[in-house]
């Protein structure tokens, strides 16, 4: 026999044996209704790979064998959400979730009950993937929303995700939501041949999840058991949606998408609460983490109707279920020292998995909290952990503790620097009085300095920071500044590159902006909100150096305790040479005059007017909201803060919802204008 007459046949063949595989994963993925044994499976697979390798042309890019990864990247590339990436807001009782139905029923002016589908909450990471012509083409992770990282050679190797879309007509275009994550099981047995392999250990299935999709080789990713569930929809052309949410699914999973099971329609409010005690009474049996339930209104023309706010739909919520608790032994505790020299006991556990992560430190806040709860050294105690939130210890189990427990003492000195430990007047903290002598106060205020919201210095981690202090090369933020890529280059583990990096990121970070400068110097009391008003009121740092306590009680939300913590900053003469270093370094912003924007409350907002308005015409609150500060266009895009859409808008509202931007009404833009 020859190739050429071996040809046709084995074209043939390979078609055949792909579209078995395609329809045995979409049995096994999709329907969860398996029809052959994974070894039979195997033999199948093995035939396709054998034939593909003696007759390479027949390899398609949607054959089940091109899972296996591709070359890997030296980082990834970024790509644009078609829609915005949403969150949901949260619920976390049963009176959060009346609330919500009830703002549902009062928007659509229904007094009936209201379907909801319900879904669970997969605690894992979301991807959006986008199909062309039925293919796979790209998938991106949420990022920020708007732009998220491109890991489409990643998602290509997870079984469950289809290379191409079922049925004759397959959507020309569908941008479709889900969640990557991983069961249980999948999980303890990576953490097993990760430690065999002294590789890294994941604290749970969901940083597992994010750890194995953000691989620069996809061929390690391929080699994980990542699953993906779909839940929404972002763009669809050339095909219409159905009507309902519940129907969206199905409809996703007829493409041959995996949809959750565990999918439901719940008609009103005793209905939901059934769905949520249900999945929470089942919640351990699942196989996989899910840490809430999802409602969404089920009919889709009224959740268009509803709209959103802000970075989430009206129209739906997710129900959180309770925080876990884990009973452990508390064998220690001990005094960590804060930036601002508070000194906060904190406990050490014999590790325990609370919420699906192990768990050895918990905080116990300040003193008060340890005698108030009666903790004592040797207690077995309750633990809790909410989502990413600090484990705390929530109480002790008396009973079981020993006779010779007792309770922690607050020392006398700082653990640290070894400064006497004071709790000032009507303060519940106990503080550290070394100040910037102490080293962890030191280490914690240069980290604050550093950090994203602060100055942003781009790679100017902790662990530099821990080396700059205790080498002794940086004491104060102005000497970082003065470093120079051979001082970078002599801590341990930094390369040349990254030390000229570094150098650049420092030059780059001295540029900022003053509500930036002032957060980042770390004063007590004063957080991001704060630093923002006292440069909108004051304008320049001068003034604000320079107002009395009466003068910065003037800022709106500035009250006497605050005002009382920025003059203690900025009379020590020790922080104004701090500053005035920093100046000399070259550290720069823009300053404007005082209340320039105190009477400007809309400025960098963008507002888009479409319909008419009963009380005022466009022109007049075109202008008035232009008096406020704000810009007003005639074009809806990502930037534009709000539309304000009267009665018979046009397709401006539309175009908002496609871009997730806010749509207010009337009401709102009087309430606006109020302020
Ligand atoms: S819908 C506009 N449905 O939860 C609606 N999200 O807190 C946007 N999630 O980023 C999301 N299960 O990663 C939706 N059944 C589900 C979900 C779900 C998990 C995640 C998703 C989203 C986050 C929002």
């Amino acid at each position: 026999m020859t190739t050429t007459d071996r040809a046709p046949a084995a074209v043939e063949r390979a078609a055949e044996l792909r579209a078995a595989l395609h329809e045995h994963d979409y049995r096994y993925y999709v329907l969860d209704d398996p029809a052959i044994s994974d070894t039979e499976y195997d033999h199948l697979f093995r035939e396709l790979q054998t034939l593909e390798a003696e007759h390479p042309d027949l390899v398609t890019p949607d054959s089940p064998t091109q899972r296996v990864g591709a070359p890997p990247l030296e980082r990834f590339g970024t790509g644009d959400h078609l829609q915005p990436m949403l969150s949901l807001e949260n619920a976390f009782d049963e009176a959060e979730m009346a609330e919500f139905d009830r703002r549902v029923r009062e928007r659509l002016e229904t007094e009936g009950p209201v379907a909801y589908c319900a879904e669970p909450k997969l605690d894992g990471l979301a991807v959006s993937l986008l199909y062309e012509g039925g293919m796979f083409r790209r998938g991106l992770t949420r990022g920020d929303g708007t732009t998220g990282e491109d890991v489409t050679p990643n998602l290509r190797t997870i079984d469950g995700l289809p290379l191409r879309l079922r049925g004759e007509a397959p959507p020309a275009r569908l941008e479709v939501r889900g969640e990557v994550y991983m069961t249980q099981a999948g999980f303890a047995a990576l953490n097993e041949r990760q430690a065999a392999a002294g590789q890294r250990i994941f604290a749970n299935p969901r940083n597992a999840a994010a750890g194995s999709l953000r691989q620069l080789d996809s061929s390690i990713t391929a080699a994980r058991p990542l699953l993906l569930c779909c839940y929404a929809v972002g763009v669809v052309d050339g095909s219409d949606l159905p009507a309902t949410q519940h129907e969206v699914l199905a409809w996703l999973q007829a493409l041959g998408l995996p949809v959750s099971p565990e999918r439901r329609v719940v008609t009103g409010l005793a209905e939901v609460h059934g769905a949520y005690r249900d999945l929470a009474a089942r919640r351990a049996e699942l196989g996989y983490e899910i840490d809430g339930v999802v409602y969404k209104v089920d009919d889709l023309r009224a959740q268009r109707e509803l709209g959103y706010v802000a970075r989430a739909p009206r129209w739906a919520i997710a129900w959180k279920f309770p925080a876990e608790e884990q009973t452990t032994v508390l064998r220690n505790v001990e005094f960590q020292v804060g930036r601002t020299g508070a000194i906060t006991p904190v406990a050490k556990l014999e590790p325990v998995t609370v919420g699906g992560a192990q768990v050895s430190n918990a905080t116990l806040h300040n003193m008060d909290e340890v005698v108030r709860k009666d903790i004592h050294i040797g207690d077995t105690v309750v633990i809790r952990r909410a989502g990413d939130v600090i484990p705390e210890v929530v109480r002790v189990l008396p009973e079981k503790r020993p006779a010779d427990a007792a309770m922690p003492q607050m020392p006398a000195d700082c653990p640290v620097c070894g400064s006497a430990i004071i709790r000032p007047e009507g303060q519940v903290a106990h503080r550290c009085t070394g100040g910037l002598f102490c080293g962890a106060q030191r280490r914690e205020a240069i980290k604050h300095f550093a950090s994203r919201r602060a100055l942003d210095i781009d790679g100017l981690g902790e662990k530099i920071i821990d080396q700059l202090v205790d080498t002794g090369l940086v004491a104060h933020v102005d000497q970082l500044f003065s470093l120079r890529a051979e001082e970078f280059a002599r801590l341990e583990r930094l390369a040349q590159k990254s030390a000229n990096n570094l150098v650049n990121a420092l030059a780059a970070a001295k540029r900022t902006t003053l509500p930036r400068f002032i957060y980042a110097l770390g004063i007590r009391e004063v957080g991001e909100a704060t630093a923002r008003a006292l440069a909108a009121h004051f304008g320049s740092l001068e003034r604000i150096m320079a107002a009395s306590e009466e003068e910065l009680c003037a800022v709106p939300d500035i009250g006497p305790v605050v005002a009382r913590s920025i003059r203690t900053f900025f009379d020590q003469p020790h922080n104004r040479e701090v500053i005035d270093a920093l100046i000399r370094q070259g550290v720069t912003w823009e300053e404007s005059e005082p209340g320039a924007s105190d009477r400007q409350p809309l400025a960098g907002c963008t507002y888009v007017l479409t319909g008419t308005f009963s009380g005022v015409t466009r022109e007049q609150a075109s202008a008035a909201l232009q008096a406020l500060g704000a810009k007003v266009t005639g074009s809806v895009s990502r930037r534009t803060t709000a539309v304000i859409a009267g009665e018979t808008p046009g397709s401006k509202v539309d175009k908002a919802r496609e871009l997730g931007v806010a749509v207010l009404g009337e009401a709102e833009l009087e309430e606006l204008l109020r302020s």
